[in-house]
C-alpha cells in the first residue's frame, strides 16, 4: 500500500566533515515522502512527484515542520531507567552507590518487560527509532526487552551484559556461563523480525581476560551479531585498566587483543583516547558512541570530535541514559555543541543532524536500511515541530535558511518537538 507524506523534508546522503555540505543532505522546501508496505519508495520535490501520483492517493500534508529519518541512538541502558538523576558521584563510585544495586531487579523477567515498554515509549516520544541498549547481566533482561520491542516492531539491538570480576556477587556471570546464554539468546532473537543481538561485556574492569576471550570467539562465530562495550570514559577507570591489564599496550588493546574491534563494534564514550587508539578504531571500522549528557553529568571529559575524524573512526551519539540525563536526541545535540564549544570548537548543525540519523545507521553498519530516505530503507521517520512552543515559534520567525532551523531546534528542541513518530510508515506518535 503506498503512502505519501509532504512537506519541509531533510535527509543525508553522506557526511558533511568529508563532502562539500551540499552534496552531504538532500532538502525539500516543499518534499514528498513516497512509503510502499514500510519501505521508502521515493523522496522528491513535491512539484515533481505530485503530479506522477493517482488522485484517489491521500496525502499527509506536515505544515510547520520538518520530516527527517528517526534519530538513532547507539548507547543506552534501558535497565537503569528509573535510576536518572542520581546525585553527586563520577564513574566508578556511580557504578558501585547506584548502579550494581539497581540493576539486581533485572533477574525478574516481569520487571524487566514493565521497565522496557516505558522505556521505548520514551524513546519514541523523543523521535528516537533506533537503539543499541545494554540488557543487565540477566538473560531475562534480554528477552523481556526484545519481547516488547518486538510487540512495537522496532529496529532494536540489545544484548546481555558479560561480567565476571570486580563486581558484587548478584551479579556476575562466569566466562562459560556469559558465553552460554549469549549463545542461546542470539539463537532466539538475532534476525528476528527488525531484533538484532550484541555481544555487550560491560568494561574491560569487570571481565577477565578468559571472559573476552570468550566473547571474541562467539563474535567470531556469529560475525552479523555486535559488540557493545564501554571504553575510555574516564581517567580513573583508565588508570584501573592499565593495573589489571600491565601487559597491554592500553585501554583499547585489551578488547584488540580479544579479537573484539570490527564493522560491528560500538565503543560507547572514547573520551580520553590516543591517536594510536583512533588510528585502530578506523582501521578496524569501530565506531564510538558520544554520549555528551552522560560525559558532563560525571564529570567524565569533554568527547574530541575532531580527534576521531581525522582517523576516520565513524562516531554517532548515545544518551547513556542513566548517566546520561535525556532521552531526547535534541537535547542530546545541546549538550555535544556545549562540550564542542568548551574545547574552542563548532559543532555545525548539518554536521549534528548528520551524527544523529545517518552517522548512526553507519555507525551500527545500516547504512541503506535506516537513518535516510535512500529507496528501500525502512520507513522509520519524525517529523519535527517548529511551532511545538511559544518561544520557538517566535524564534523561528526570524530564521532565514534550514541550518539556522536545526540549530533552534538543536538548542531549545526536546520531545515536545516532536511532532509525530513514524515506524514502517506507521504513526506510533502524535499527531
Ligand atoms: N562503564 C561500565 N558500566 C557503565 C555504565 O553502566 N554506565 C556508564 N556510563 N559507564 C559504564
Ligand atoms: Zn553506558
Amino acid at each position: 500500500m503506498l503512502k505519501v507524506f509532504r512537506g519541509e523534508l531533510l535527509h543525508f546522503l553522506a557526511d558533511p566533515a568529508k563532502v562539500p555540505l551540499e552534496e552531504s543532505y538532500q532538502y525539500f522546501e516543499d518534499g514528498l515522502l513516497l512509503i510502499k508496505n514500510g519501505i521508502v519508495e521515493q523522496v522528491g520535490d513535491a512539484a515533481d512527484l505530485l503530479p506522477t501520483l493517482d488522485e484517489s492517493v491521500k496525502v499527509t500534508h506536515y505544515r510547520s515542520g520538518l520530516i527527517m529519518p528517526g534519530f538513532i541512538d547507539t548507547h543506552v541502558h534501558y535497565p537503569q531507567t528509573e535510576m536518572i538523576a542520581s546525585y553527586g558521584e563520577q564513574l566508578l563510585e556511580w557504578l558501585e552507590n547506584y548502579t550494581f544495586p539497581f540493576e539486581q531487579q533485572f533477574s525478574d523477567f516481569e520487571h524487566g518487560k514493565s521497565v522496557a515498554e516505558f522505556f521505548l515509549t520514551q524513546l519514541l516520544a523523543a523521535g528516537t527509532t533506533t537503539a543499541l541498549v545494554f540488557g543487565t547481566v540477566h538473560k531475562e533482561s534480554v528477552d523481556a526487552f526484545f519481547t516488547i520491542a518486538q510487540q512495537k516492531k522496532l529496529r532494536m539491538i540489545c544484548g546481555k551484559v558479560l561480567m565476571d570480576q570486580n563486581c558484587p556477587d548478584y551479579l556476575s556471570d562466569t566466562a562459560q556461563s556469559g558465553y552460554d546464554e549469549s549463545k542461546a539468546l542470539i539463537e532466539k532473537w538475532h534476525n528476528k523480525d527488525r531484533l538484532q543481538y550484541a555481544i555487550t561485556p560491560r568494561f574491560a574492569p569487570t571481565c577477565s581476560k578468559e571472559q573476552l576471550d570468550k566473547a571474541g570467539q562467539l563474535l567470531n562465530e556469529n560475525p552479523s551479531v555486535y559488540l557493545h562495550t564501554h571504553l575510555s570514559e574516564n581517567q580513573a577507570e583508565i588508570a584501573w585498566v592499565k593495573e589489571l591489564y600491565p601487559e597491554n599496550d592500553g585501554y583499547l588493546d585489551v578488547y584488540d587483543k580479544s579479537k573484539l574491534l570490527g564493522r560491528r563494534s560500538v565503543f560507547a564514550h572514547g573520551v580520553h583516547l590516543h591517536d594510536r587508539e583512533c588510528q585502530r578504531l578506523g582501521e578496524s571500522h569501530s565506531a564510538i558512541a558520544f554520549c555528551p549528557s552522560s560525559n558532563l553529568f560525571l564529570g567524565s571529559g569533554l568527547f574530541n570530535l575532531q580527534q576521531a575524524q581525522k582517523f576516520n573512526v565513524n562516531v554517532s551519539y548515545g544518551t547513556d541514559i542513566g548517566a546520561g540525563t535525556t532521552f531526547s536526541m535534541l537535547s542530546t545535540l545541546n549538550e555535544a555543541y556545549k562540550t564542542q564549544q568548551l574545547r574552542s570548537e563548532k559543532l555545525d548543525p548539518f554536521q549534528s543532524f548528520y551524527l544523529a540519523t545517518l552517522g548512526g545507521a553507519r555507525a551500527l553498519d545500516l547504512e541503506g536500511v535506516i537513518g535516510n530516505f535512500s529507496q528501500g530503507a525502512e520507513a522509520d521517520f519524525i517529523v519535527l515541530d517548529y511551532n511545538a512552543t511559544p518561544l520557538i515559534e517566535r524564534r523561528m520567525r526570524h530564521c532565514t535558511n534550514v541550518s539556522e532551523k536545526l540549530f533552534i531546534l538543536s538548542m531549545i528542541g526536546d520531545e515536545r518537538h516532536i511532532k509525530s513518530t513514524y515506524i514502517m510508515g506507521e504513526k506510533v506518535v502524535g499527531l
